[in-house]
């Protein structure tokens, strides 16, 4: 019996991002489920102040407790990866193994910094609407499909302004993840659309190079939501990591 797959969204969606990734799990037979990070898609706001990685942690630990499942494959996608990096640090027992998507380790650059801070008083005056407006030209390929950039655009209209207000002070702070890269003892596949432009895949190469035994994947075609914007070949990328020797 292999072990239940979890799969943390990206910024600033919920868990329906992954729908076609859990029904082809579950199309093989995989147990998979979808969380939403605390403020986001139907959860409450974290309780940690300040808002931070380890309250995304404690909120998915709390999830898998509640789930009883004691060993997963965790999937994260950009903030969702930088999720199950914090928690493969704190609970390594808890990773049968570990699937990092278009994400880094890297800490933020003193202006990516900034523009956290920027984007948190766009948020508070003008709303999600136009956080995700300013944000598609880099989400996407550009030959994404309309109907995708619609899709994002109606994901992100329904979170709520405090939850991407904490997310965005969070990722601010998350600090640099590249030496607990060396401390990663389970089974890692790196995913990274060929032309992410946000976490673009000479950083996935990089962590590559930093876990032990790790796969690197790279997926044509797709940009920084590699997931949706190539989702047959995504799943066809999970399915080969579920069945190798
Ligand atoms: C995401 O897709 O989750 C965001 O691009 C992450 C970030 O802003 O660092």
């Amino acid at each position: 019996m292999s072990d239940p797959w979890v799969l943390l969204h990206s910024f600033p969606v919920d868990r329906r991002m992954w729908s076609a990734q859990c029904e082809a799990l579950a199309a093989r037979g995989h147990t998979a489920v979808a969380l939403d990070l605390p403020g986001f898609g139907a959860a409450p706001r974290m309780t940690r102040e300040p808002p931070s990685l380890d309250g995304y942690v404690d909120a998915v630990l709390s999830s898998l407790d509640a789930l009883a499942f004691e060993r997963v494959t965790l999937v994260g996608l950009s903030l969702g990866g930088y999720v199950a990096l914090r928690l493969a640090g704190r609970a390594p027992g808890r990773l049968g193994s570990l699937v990092l998507a278009d994400t880094r380790a890297a800490a933020d650059s003193p202006e990516a910094r900034a523009g956290r801070v920027l984007n948190q008083g766009l948020v508070r005056s003008r709303g999600p609407a136009a956080l995700i407006e300013k944000m598609l030209p880099h989400l996407l390929a550009p030959e994404a499909p309309e109907s995708l950039r619609a899709t994002l655009r109606a994901w992100a209209a329904e979170q709520s302004p405090e939850g991407i207000t904490d997310a965005l002070l969070a990722m601010r702070d998350r600090g640099d993840a590249t030496a607990a890269l060396g401390a990663i003892r389970c089974p890692t596949l790196l995913l990274v659309g060929a032309r992410d432009a946000i976490t673009p895949p000479a950083e996935h190469a990089a962590m590559g190079a930093a876990i032990a035994g790790s796969r690197v994947e790279v997926i044509e075609g797709a940009g920084h939501l590699s997931n949706l914007e190539r989702p047959d070949a995504f799943n066809d990328a999970l399915l080969r990591w579920s069945a190798r020797p």
